[in-house]
């Protein structure tokens, strides 16, 4: 099936809504869900705030800062609705549902809506009116926006983000997510092939699966257990599609990640050698206390397993630094691990103490300031030196490089992505955004992968 409505509509006549995204991939994907359910309602999409009618911000709520932000931009929306009046001003997703109507306290917000109520915006919309603001933060136990068909709002036409499930059941003490999202369940694995497919059909040649937590990924069916899909299942079922587009994930767990999804990612040349697989520290006490359910040694087991059967994989982590009782060897713990690992990339965070969180109840959030941000420093210290060795053992190899666009740097040459996830640039020979080039690895910086063209 050919779908050419998944690109935002441009009508002029409609009312316009804009939105800002903030956080995760998945709110990246949550925003075009929330754009297709207001198109069909008679929206249009505006990039200019100054022209919208309704002003949206996507939010997320993973540390403090993400949401000090959002704070700041919603006295920016309160500046559009003194110029203009009837603008309406929602926040959706994380931090909707985590203040809920907190937010409507005195802030000017129209309308607050949690990740699950997307399907009831337009309903919000027709209710509001400036004195009656409107909320909606209902959690779900089904909602997995399945049946929607997501309008693309990235640029280039490349690579798209696919939700496969949504929610999280592993209640690591720091985190907010399964408090802001949910619980977890996984998407009907038909209508994931779908979209994959009407991707490939529109152009794009790149895929992300998107959950919290891949690995548990799975598809209880009415006919029969012989019909249900794991995640490795699932993987094999979108790579299928077309050798020519490649499937990505995000996020892996490292208690969950199965030899069987190791397995199939080996047999597929075009399910990319790159798993982001967050480790936190490299402390066990710490590890422990994070609830993580594995350890250390765990760890390295995997990347040991990852790196015996796909011995050029990509792998990246998140690290957070400074978490409650963190002592000075278990900081050295998380440094020693990145140097035995060597990551190709990480995230790394100072610890965000979030309400209603595990930790937050239990202990105290004791590591001074100036002490995280110093261990967070070596930690970007290290990150930095891991990242030009890894990089440095690319040298002579030969990628295969999906072409996302021109490089910002010089118009003569071309940048994308290896499989492994590594950033490449090369010289152009005028080819366009999603071929792919034959390239070989001359020079690196830590962030970038130079490269020549191979005739
Ligand atoms: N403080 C700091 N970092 C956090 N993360 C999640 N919760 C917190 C918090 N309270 C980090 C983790 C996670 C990433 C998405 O954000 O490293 O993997
Ligand atoms: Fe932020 Fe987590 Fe919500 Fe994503 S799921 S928007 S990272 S709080």
């Amino acid at each position: 099936m050919h779908r050419t409505d998944i690109r935002p509509i441009i009508d002029e006549k409609r009312p316009k809504i804009y939105i800002e995204t903030y956080g995760c991939q998945m709110n990246v994907n949550d925003s075009e869900v929330i754009l297709s359910i207001l198109q069909d309602e008679g929206y249009a999409l505006t990039e200019n705030m100054d022209e919208a009618d309704v002003i949206l911000a996507n939010t997320c709520s993973i540390r403090d800062n993400a949401e000090q932000r959002i704070w700041g931009r919603i006295d920016q929306f309160r500046l559009q609705k003194r110029k203009r009046q009837g603008v309406v001003i929602g926040i959706v997703g994380c931090m909707a549902e985590r203040l809920k109507d907190k937010l409507l306290e005195g802030h000017e917000v129209d309308i607050v809506a949690g990740p699950d109520s997307y399907r009831s915006l337009p309903a919000l919309l027709r209710a509001v009116t400036p004195d009656t603001p409107q909320i909606n933060v209902l959690l779900s136990h089904e909602e997995t926006y399945a049946d929607i068909s997501p309008v693309r709002m990235d640029r280039n036409g490349v690579s798209a983000f696919i939700s496969i499930m949504r929610g999280c059941n592993n209640v690591c003490s720091y985190c907010v997510v399964p408090y802001t999202r949910g619980a977890e369940r996984s998407r009907d694995p038909q209508t994931i092939v779908r979209e994959a497919q009407q991707l490939f059909d529109c152009g794009y040649k790149e895929v992300t699966l998107l959950g919290q937590n891949v690995d548990s990924y799975y598809w209880k069916d009415a006919s029969g257990a012989d019909k249900d899909v794991n995640f490795a299942q699932l993987l094999e079922m979108v790579a299928k599609i077309s050798p020519e587009l490649r499937v990505r994930f995000s996020t892996s767990h490292p208690k969950d990640i199965s030899d069987e999804v190791i397995y199939t990612m080996a047999m597929y040349g075009n399910i990319c050698r790159h798993i982001h697989l967050p480790v936190q520290s490299g402390s066990s006490a710490m590890l422990e206390k994070m609830r993580r359910k594995y350890d250390r040694e765990w760890y390295l087991e995997r990347v040991r397993k990852i790196r015996s059967v796909i011995p050029d994989c990509g792998i990246t982590t998140d690290v957070i630094a400074g978490f409650c009782g963190e002592t000075a060897q278990d900081h050295a713990d998380t440094l020693s691990l990145m140097e035995e690992v060597v990551f190709d990339s990480a995230f790394m965070f100072a610890y965000s103490e979030r309400p209603g969180t595990l930790a937050s109840r239990k202990y105290p959030d004791d590591i001074p300031y100036e002490v995280k941000t110093e261990r967070l420093n070596e930690i970007i210290a290290l990150q930095g030196r891991m990242s030009l060795k890894s990089n440095e053992k690319e040298i002579g190899r030969r990628l295969k490089v999906l072409v996302e666009g021109a490089s910002k740097k010089n118009a003569e040459e071309l940048c994308g992505r290896a499989s492994s996830n590594k950033m490449c640039v090369f010289p152009s020979r005028g080819e366009k955004a999603g071929d792919y080039c034959e390239v070989e690895v001359v020079s690196v910086t830590s962030a970038t992968l130079i490269c020549k063209r191979i005739d």
